[in-house]
């Protein structure tokens, strides 16, 4: 119980002042609960509308690929740079210190290996996402893909469906099978499916025509960085898929594989929040590479 005494009665109502009211800066988000935008809020820097995410869960399927040794010594030194985390729940557990205070993007979805056959996952529960304090998680769709299309699809409505009652952010990750054409109308067909089945972000690949990608998804698109590239090629593809609409990347091997993975997404970064050309930021790199 309050204390009664000296109870103060209000004074300054703002009389005559409209009440703020504004649309929230997200595509698509406006109509989402309080804790889906406060968690989007801390994925998509709230001053840009975009994000950097470090995405470290390939092991998940690959075991400890090139760059992605040792969680400890190849992630934690530069997670720092990054806007949000992007991993598997046994890596976040071991090996991401809490203290980072950094959103996590968990890695959902699990029952696939580089050695027999891809995307038969099924989804994790949305209860360990809220134990990890998630900020959002992530769900791999096949679009195309005979196989495993349907569940695929299913897997993220009921991930959507969770994450409604749990105010957890859903991203559809469009995983592309050896024989889709990675071009702007498969891009395009899969980041709208996904969006039509509840997903609040798509991860997706940049291509030619790729405005078409994100000016028909109704959520925001970040795109995976793929292969790695030299990292001016990278860096140019950042800018492209900025320019061309993105909320922002979801950048693994173009970093962590990178001769200077501190140096690189500092430089992405700079594309993606403070509008560097890739020369500019390129530069930015070497610079950066260079004090190491
Ligand atoms: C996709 O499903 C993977 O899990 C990666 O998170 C994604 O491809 C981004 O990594 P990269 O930039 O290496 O392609």
């Amino acid at each position: 119980m309050a204390d009664l005494d000296d109870i103060r009665d209000g004074k300054d109502f703002g009389l005559g002042q409209a009440a703020e009211n504004d649309g929230f800066y997200l595509k698509g988000s406006n109509n989402l609960d309080w804790g889906m935008k406060d968690r989007l809020s801390r994925i998509f820097r709230p001053e840009t509308g975009r994000t950097v995410m470090l995405a470290f869960d390939h092991g998940f399927i690959m075991g400890p690929t090139s760059g992605l040794e040792r969680i400890d010594l190849n992630i934690v030194p530069i997670a720092q740079y990054a806007d949000c985390l992007m991993g598997a729940r046994g890596v976040i557990r071991s090996s991401i210190p809490p203290t980072l205070k950094k959103p996590v993007c968990l890695r959902a979805d699990a029952g696939s290996s580089i050695l027999t056959e891809l995307n038969h996952n099924v989804i994790i529960d949305i209860e360990d996402a809220v134990r990890i304090n998630a900020s959002a998680v992530a769900v791999m769709v096949g679009i195309g893909d005979e196989a495993t299309e349907a569940k695929t699809v299913a897997n993220l409505y009921r991930a959507a469906d969770t994450g409604n009652k749990y105010g957890v952010p859903v991203m559809g990750v469009t995983a592309v099978g050896k024989q889709m054409a990675r071009d702007s109308k498969y891009f395009g067909l899969a980041s709208r499916i996904c969006a039509e089945n509840g997903a609040h972000i798509v991860k997706t690949y940049f291509c030619d025509g790729f405005e078409k990608v994100t000016a028909s998804c109704p959520v925001p698109i970040v795109i995976a960085g793929g292969k790695k590239l030299p990292e001016m090629e990278a860096l140019e593809l950042c800018y492209k898929a900025i320019d061309q609409g993105a909320a922002g990347v979801d950048m693994g091997r173009n970093v962590f594989q990178s001769d200077a993975p501190a140096a690189m997404i500092q430089a992405v970064s700079g594309v993606v929040h403070d509008g560097l050309k890739p020369e500019q930021a390129f530069e930015l790199y070497n610079t950066l590479k260079s004090q190491k």
